[in-house]
């Protein structure tokens, strides 16, 4: 072999995340753009709000949009997804249990389970995990972990009911089994720390992590005014 020959194979080149903070009114939303960096070609996470910086960071990063990535079906998840699909001819990806539950429909609207694909030379991974809505995703590309309202950095989504607790009690606990502690957590909203925050640093400061049953989760997850005014209130 020639000696000057320099194997560029096996070096990693990350996907590349952007932070949008997206508002309307008094919402304030976390979408992401990731791009791949050998292909330029990108996905969107949950986009919502203002459609003018999904395009001006599409722009900045000279990528293309390849696809919309749905968490789940909530408005302030999936308001920008049409106009984006149409506008860039792309799919939208959501689960099928999400699909089926909440009714949500659009004509680019590609069903998906656990099994993973490829955008550009990215692996996009599906985590199924219910329980602030039946068929919540998380997606896993790389080191990033997007996680709409199922996991935030100092709390965890609202649960309408029992069974939804318990539901979430095991998504959050399976979560805990599969991730690496240097996976970075993007969250669809931010309740005082930044977007990006580590597993390992979100392990030991979310109290939603700390429990060892779904009972005591439960309990704790549907206390007195959670789904009301301290819904954010997340200690
Ligand atoms: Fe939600």
């Amino acid at each position: 072999m020639n000696g000057s020959f320099i194997d560029f194979r096996h070096k990693e080149l990350t996907p590349q995340v952007t932070v949008l903070k997206m508002s309307h009114q008094f919402m304030i939303n976390y979408n992401y753009l990731v791009v791949d960096p050998i292909t330029r070609e990108a996905v969107v996470v949950d986009p919502a709000w203002q459609i003018e910086k999904v395009d001006q960071a599409l722009a900045d990063a000279q990528a293309t949009l390849s696809g919309i990535l749905l968490t789940h079906s909530h408005l302030d998840h999936v308001h920008l997804s049409k106009p984006l699909a149409a506008k860039y001819n792309c799919p939208i990806w959501m689960s099928h249990e999400e699909i089926d539950a909440s009714g949500y429909r659009a004509d680019q609207l590609v069903g998906i389970d656990e099994s993973p694909w490829i955008v550009g030379k990215m692996k996009i991974q599906p985590i199924l995990t219910p329980g602030h809505t039946p068929g919540c995703i998380c997606y896993q590309i790389s080191d990033n972990l997007f996680t709409g309202d199922v996991l935030f950095a100092e709390g965890c989504g609202i649960c309408p009911d029992t069974e939804a607790a318990y539901d979430m009690y095991t998504s959050l606990d399976h979560l805990k089994r599969v991730l690496k502690p240097h996976t970075r957590i993007f969250p669809g909203h931010s309740y005082g720390r930044q977007p990006g925050r580590i597993f390992s640093q979100v392990l030991q400061e979310n109290i939603y992590l700390q429990f060892r049953d779904k009972e005591s989760f439960a309990a704790f997850r549907l206390r007195s005014g959670q789904n009301k005014s301290k819904m954010f209130n997340f200690r």
